[in-house]
């Protein structure tokens, strides 16, 4: 952001060549010599999973991170989002969940500098059933992402809204699940089912998946509910649960329809200004784990 608020974002060519992914790993800002691979996953539909992943992944490419994202939801919304028509989507996460595909072969880049996308084609609806009986059915994503890490700094996976196998792929391939929540009824219910999902997955697949935090979503401050299920959210899980708290904006719900990240839409609105908030409270989340470890 230059002093005048202006976002450092320019339009770049949409189908530019896609990094090496054979290429030696460049120095990372952070030092670490693997990607962050975030999971941005609720099984309850329409809670903001999609916006977060889009506008988390814009706001983290603008301050210079290298950033994937993986669209494993068959409605295909973060590649649309991200600008990708249907028609730029030759291949995608069902042929790298098959192993049709290499990941180079699927990347394609979005018209924000360091930010490129797997995209989801119509085929992904099926992949579950063809996954069934495929050999290390729950590695798929883990083991194909594995070309790719020398070429991110972060890897954000966007899942539809249960908890089937292609969410399941990214509990396996992630390090930490980022669960949007939005304030309402019944809110609690729901986490607490993921909860116990995340440790189930903990103890049989992946022993190193964390909860990275949950962000507040579409919250109303002047409603009653918003206030008192983000205050019980907040009771239940500490600080887990980020301070930024993601407004109800409409600026936010237009973006996708222009094909456009809300950051890109409408920098100043009060949306992208929580994005860019919480961008930031993932950084300093992750310095601070990494001064733990
Ligand atoms: N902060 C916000 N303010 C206003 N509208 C929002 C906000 N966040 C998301 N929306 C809108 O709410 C709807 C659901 O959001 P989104 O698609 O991100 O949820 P989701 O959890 O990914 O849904 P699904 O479970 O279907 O994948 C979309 O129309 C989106 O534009
Ligand atoms: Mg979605």
């Amino acid at each position: 952001m230059t002093s005048s608020g202006t976002a450092v974002i320019s339009p770049a060519p949409v189908m530019s060549p896609v990094p090496d992914p054979s290429a030696p790993p460049q120095t990372r800002a952070s030092g670490r010599t693997v990607p962050r691979i975030l999971i941005i996953a609720n099984q309850k539909g329409g809670v903001g999973k999609t916006t977060t992943a889009i506008n988390l992944a814009t706001a983290l490419a603008a301050i210079g991170r290298r950033v994937l994202v993986i669209d494993l939801d068959p409605q295909g919304n973060a590649s649309t989002g991200l600008g990708i028509p249907a028609s730029g989507r030759a291949r995608g996460t069902y042929d790298l969940m098959i192993g049709e595909a290499s990941i180079s072969e699927t990347i394609v880049r979005t018209a924000v500098p360091g930010l490129d996308v797997v995209p989801s084609t119509v085929d992904l609806a099926g992949a579950e059933l063809e996954l069934i009986d495929m050999e290390r059915r729950e590695y798929r994503l883990r083991d194909a992402l594995q070309a790719a890490m020398p070429a991110y700094d972060y890897i954000l996976v966007d899942c539809p809204p249960s908890l089937n196998l292609l969410t399941l792929n990214g509990l396996v391939a992630a390090q930490a699940v980022l669960v949007p929540l939005q304030c309402e009824f019944f809110a609690l219910e729901g986490l607490t089912h993921l909860l116990k999902t995340i440790e189930r997955v903990r103890h049989k697949l992946n022993p190193t998946l964390d909860l990275q935090g949950v962000v507040l979503t579409m919250a109303d401050a002047r409603n009653n509910l918003t206030n008192m299920v983000a205050a019980d959210v907040r009771q239940f899980l500490g600080e887990k649960v980020y301070q930024t708290v993601i407004p109800r904006n409409v600026r936010v719900s237009e973006a996708p329809s222009h094909g456009k990240p809300v950051l890109l839409y409408d920098f100043r609105c009060a949306g992208s200004q929580a994005y860019i908030r919480l961008a930031r409270e993932v950084l300093v989340r992750e310095r601070e784990e990494e001064r733990v470890a």
